[in-house]
């Protein structure tokens, strides 16, 4: 048994308030029962009404939103476009694909220093695409872990991170925030923001946005469901019966897939 889900849950549900700032939570979350997982996690909060925090964290930027700053979620914080966000240039090849989710996606992963596993490739459909990819997937909640605290901030503005017991890391995004990709409006896109690298589309704002096609729809399974859509829920540390949350509220689109890679021993 592994509380972190229920835990994670709980968080999306209770710590919201009215502000535009972020408070910054550390829980400590340690399973009961038969498990010796217990971690400490460093969640950020993003509270309404710049965006909404997904179920297993992230944020959906909330577009009715009064923003005069522009801000947006960039690497777990709304902040402010700044000139030359990366620092570095060095984070993926200059390829000409879509460059700029790969500086994105590049300095997120040089956050994580993983304990069990390694990390240096992503795929998703501008990039290294090659990886056989399910569809439709089903997932039951206790294959999803605790992502290590730098691993919760990898994924962009409107996704969510998800890190699996294999080590196999989704961005995904919720089927209902999807929307139809500009390129083919048959297909299914996550409408993400994320800072430019150098050349931006709209220069002034230091932001740009990107349409990322869905690679496979994934359905979260609760695996404490019973058969009248009850489920168990944590609050204050105590377990409680409470609703199960409806499919579509469990469906989500995976815009970015990232495996790990055995760990190196020396
Ligand atoms: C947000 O935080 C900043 C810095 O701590 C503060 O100056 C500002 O007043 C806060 N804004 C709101 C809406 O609380
Ligand atoms: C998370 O990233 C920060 C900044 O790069 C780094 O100092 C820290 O060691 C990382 N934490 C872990 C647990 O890897
Ligand atoms: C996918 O393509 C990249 C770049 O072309 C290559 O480095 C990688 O090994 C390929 N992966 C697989 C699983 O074929
Ligand atoms: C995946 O699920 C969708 C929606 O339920 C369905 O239309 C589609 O046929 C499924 N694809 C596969 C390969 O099962
Ligand atoms: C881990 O599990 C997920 C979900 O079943 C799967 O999509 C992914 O390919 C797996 N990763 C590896 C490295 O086997
Ligand atoms: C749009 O996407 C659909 C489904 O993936 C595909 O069959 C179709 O060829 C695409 N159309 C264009 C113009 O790329």
């Amino acid at each position: 048994m592994d509380a972190t889900y229920l835990s994670l849950v709980l968080f999306g549900l209770v710590v919201r308030g009215y502000s535009d700032n972020i408070t910054e939570i550390t829980s400590t979350s340690s399973s009961t029962e038969a498990s010796t997982i217990s971690e400490t996690t460093t969640e950020i909060v993003v509270i309404e009404p710049l965006g909404t925090r997904g179920l297993y964290g992230g944020s959906y930027y909330n577009s009715n939103a009064r923003n005069p700053q522009n801000n947006h979620y960039v690497h777990g914080v709304y902040q402010p476009p700044q000139k030359d966000y990366y620092k570095r240039r060095d984070y993926f090849r200059d390829d000409g694909s879509d460059e700029t989710l790969d500086y994105y996606l590049g300095f997120g992963l040089s956050k994580m220093t993983d304990q069990d596993f390694q990390y240096d490739d992503f795929h998703h459909y501008y990039h290294d695409i090659n990886r056989t990819i399910a569809e439709n997937e089903t997932i039951p909640s206790d294959f999803v872990v605790g992502c290590h605290p730098n691993a919760t901030f990898l994924c962009p503005e409107n996704t969510e991170t998800v890190c699996l017991m294999n080590g196999t890391i989704f961005c995904m995004s919720t089927i209902s925030a999807v929307v139809p990709c500009p390129q083919n409006e048959t297909t299914a896109c996550v409408a993400t923001v994320v800072p430019c690298v150098r050349a931006c589309v709209e220069v002034s704002y230091n932001f740009e946005e990107i349409f990322i096609p869905c690679l496979s729809t994934v359905v979260i399974v609760d695996v404490y469901e019973d058969n009248k859509g009850k489920t168990l829920g944590q609050v204050s540390g105590t377990f409680v019966i409470m609703d199960a949350l409806k499919e579509t509220e469990r469906t989500f689109c995976v815009a970015v897939i990232v495996d790990p890679k055995p760990k190196q021993t020396d």
